[in-house]
């Protein structure tokens, strides 16, 4: 069955810092993953949003001296969506887990889980890290220490309501094995059998003494006085409510399931168990696909505050540009591996692929049309870019982003040597019409590159369409339609793009 919407998430993120380099890696992927579906003619829904109700927030407002902690979350909420607006970031929607319509989401969730006979009360020991939100097992500490954050966890012994996940483990066992595509890439998967079936145990879903967050519903007795929902039991119901779970059921209807979670490997166990077995518990049906991006570092180290190297996206765009930013982060790393970001081999990729590669190529033939032309588009003349669509296509919808982007530039490479081995300046002394035919063909091909850089590099998409004088066109027409030959109106006006890529200062 075709189908006419997309619904994409991103992990809603902590609020006790800024966005750094890592956190838009992942929302830019998922931008990009939008717009190729908007471009696509689906009804694409676009969510991000903030994880609020967690320790680790109240933790950052203490250190800020800041107690109205509502104050504080409400401030650090608008500077990630300000965040993701200045990157350019089309996001349908923006969730914050302190808002009425998810806490109305939550008590319902909770109560289908509840009537499901899957809480309980129970006492919990263990260590809680507030770094992971979570307890993590006495086998894994290093020198006392989680081995992740390099900190103390906390020793908690209080009295809980557990989930019963383990319940869900034969039912989850079956999902995974009849549906290949559910958690991608491939390693993960294993990663996650390999926890399901021999770690996995019920969770403690609630906090005693937790000064902040949603209380555990009244429905759950006496005992639920004072005690707080475990933050990921809430924040991952956000994905529900941000598609109007508990408060608008046509969207809800419309949404859900999720076609794609986009997540960082560091929260595979919470999406890919927990998380599917709190649905199969409230009966709803499960997200389509869960993909996790890998880490990445920078110069080889591990990106942390108190090394120093936490890079700000917004300076960096600010320097180099929205798309220069977009671009390397997904042709430098392999999606689904781990990689590297360094500013060094950001400068290569620039003036090798985008300034001498793209750059030129574009430079070359709206010259070429303006000097042999008056800047007017030849006479059509019959070919074909179908091989390049196809292959990006299938990558895309593999969620290979950087293949796709490798497709978009041996085009840019072909191109380029297409124009050596034609001797356009040569033809225009011997042969004009088949001057006209290169040119027509090079400008067909370089519509066709803004079409395929749109969803990757909207703004320079946009500057080479417009250069085209079919800016709009994207805008309007079909997709289908977009990817024949031949759109360029002979006679057409050709303008120059500006410079796209211009030399690096330092
Ligand atoms: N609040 C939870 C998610 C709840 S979703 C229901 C959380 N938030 S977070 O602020 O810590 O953001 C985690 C996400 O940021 C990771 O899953 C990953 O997507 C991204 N990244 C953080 N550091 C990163 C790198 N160094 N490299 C790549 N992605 C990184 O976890």
């Amino acid at each position: 069955m075709k189908k006419d919407k997309f619904y994409i998430t991103t992990p809603i993120f902590y609020v006790n810092d800024k966005p750094h380099i890592g956190h838009a890696y992942t929302t830019i992927i998922a931008d990009t993953l939008a717009r190729y579906y908007r471009f696509n003619g689906r009804d694409v829904y676009f969510v991000t949003g903030t994880d609020e109700n967690s320790q680790k927030n109240i933790e950052a407002a203490e250190k800020k001296g800041e107690p109205d902690i509502k104050k504080y979350l409400d401030e650090m909420s608008a500077v990630w969506a300000g965040a993701w607006d200045s990157l350019g970031i089309t996001n349908d929607d923006f969730i914050r887990t302190t808002e009425e319509r998810h806490l109305v989401g939550v008590n319902k969730f909770f109560k289908a889980v509840w009537d499901e006979g899957d809480i309980y009360s129970g006492t919990y020991e263990g260590y809680y890290c507030t770094g992971c939100e979570a307890f993590v097992p006495a086998g894994d500490l290093a020198d006392g220490k989680c081995p992740i954050h390099q900190k103390e966890p906390k020793k908690i012994k209080e009295r809980n309501y557990f989930f019963r996940l383990s319940k869900y483990r034969d039912a989850l066992l079956d999902h995974i094995g009849k549906n290949e595509d559910f958690i991608q890439p491939a390693s993960r998967q294993n990663e996650i059998l390999s926890y399901i079936r021999g770690f996995m145990e019920d969770i403690s879903i609630s906090r005693e003494s937790q000064k902040w967050g949603i209380a555990v519903p009244k429905i759950a007795g006496k005992g639920a006085d004072g005690q707080a929902l475990y933050v990921w039991f809430d924040a991952l119901i956000n994905y529900l409510t941000a598609a109007g779970y508990g408060a608008d059921e046509k969207k809800f209807k419309k949404y859900w399931p999720a076609d794609l979670h986009l997540v960082g490997k560091d929260i595979i166990k919470f999406h890919c168990a927990l998380w599917p077995a709190m649905l199969m518990s409230a009966g709803l049906p499960l997200p389509e696909k869960i993909f996790a991006h890998g880490f990445f570092t920078i110069d080889g180290i591990k990106i942390s505050k108190s090394l120093g190297n936490i890079l700000d996206p917004i300076e960096f765009a600010e320097k180099y540009g929205n798309d220069v930013l977009r671009y390397f982060l997904l042709r430098e790393i392999t999606l689904g591996e781990d990689g590297n970001f360094s500013v060094l081999r950001l400068k290569e990729r620039y003036a090798s692929e985008l300034a001498n590669g793209l750059g030129n190529l574009v430079n070359r033939i709206l010259a070429m049309t303006e000097k042999y032309f008056n800047g007017k588009c030849p006479e059509k003349c019959e070919g074909n870019i179908s091989p390049t669509w196809l292959s990006y296509d299938i990558n895309m919808s593999e969620t290979k982003t950087h293949a796709a982007l490798k497709d978009i530039w041996d085009l840019i490479d072909f191109l380029n040597k297409f124009i050596d081995a034609e001797q356009p300046w040569t033809l225009a002394k011997t042969d004009t019409g088949r001057l006209a035919r290169v040119i027509y063909t090079l400008l067909e091909s370089l519509r066709h590159i803004g079409l395929l850089l749109l969803p990757f590099m909207p703004e320079t998409a946009e500057k080479i369409l417009s250069a085209l004088g079919v800016a709009e066109s994207f805008k309007e027409s079909p997709a289908e339609k977009l990817k024949l030959w031949g759109l360029l109106p002979e006679g057409g006006i050709i303008t120059k793009a500006g410079q796209l890529f211009p030399r690096l200062i330092d």
